[in-house]
């Protein structure tokens, strides 16, 4: 904490709960396989880039069995976060939903959005990311906060007062965060499109005992 316009230094301890996680580690690993099913599924999308939308999203491919090492690595660390997180996984299991390549072009963003339907995670894994491509952003989900928010200090620094935070993609990097947090990618500046996979990852509570049979009269 800074200094306050008397000069006396904050003495107070801060405790700092509710809070909002971005996971981010470097798997270049992957790249090579998973750039291969992603080319794949790209390739089939015969339309021309959308003059207003310039971008295209693949189909699903997350049964590709070549993803099956990939897809292991998600949901264990899925798995692993939520769990550190402070939620009871006994008897949980972490199921990856949907993967797919989104391939924006110049002057393309995603706009803020977070993702429903049962989605506990979401992420991303960047495949190509050109000079001037977008940054990945997260946004505080706290609307009494966006709503009275104060101007920031530094807004180049991620502070307790910041609205958004963002990343600089590069091949191979992950981002992993919880699907409640409003997420968004600013416009594409590159003539070369970005790549990257996002991903939906839900829970399943496993199933202990068989359900009686129903009986029919
Ligand atoms: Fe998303």
């Amino acid at each position: 904490m800074g200094k306050s316009l008397r000069g006396v230094q904050l003495t107070m301890e801060a405790f700092h709960y509710f809070p909002s996680s971005v996971y981010l580690v470097q798997k270049p690993e992957f790249l090579e396989v998973v750039n291969g099913v992603s080319e794949e599924a790209l390739s089939k999308i015969t339309h021309d880039v959308h003059e207003i939308y310039p971008m295209h999203n693949t189909d699903n491919y997350v049964g590709d069995p070549r993803l099956e090492g990939f897809c292991t690595y998600l949901w264990q660390s899925g798995w692993d976060i939520l769990q550190s997180q402070g939620y009871d996984m006994t008897n949980v299991s972490v199921m990856v939903d949907a993967v797919w390549t989104q391939e924006h072009h110049k002057h393309s963003l995603m706009e803020q959005h977070v993702h429903g339907f049962g989605t506990q995670l979401v992420g991303f894994y960047f495949l190509e990311t050109p000079e001037n491509c977008s940054r990945a952003m997260f946004h505080d989900p706290r609307g009494g906060k966006v709503q009275i928010n104060l101007p920031e200090a530094d807004m180049s620094v991620a502070t307790p007062a910041s609205n958004t935070i963002n990343f600089a993609p590069e091949p191979g990097m992950m981002l992993i965060s919880n699907a409640w947090l409003p997420h968004s990618f600013g416009r594409h500046g590159s003539d070369q499109p970005i790549k990257f996979v996002h991903f939906n990852l839900s829970v399943r509570y496993n199933q202990t005992c068989a359900a009686p049979a129903a009986e029919v009269i």
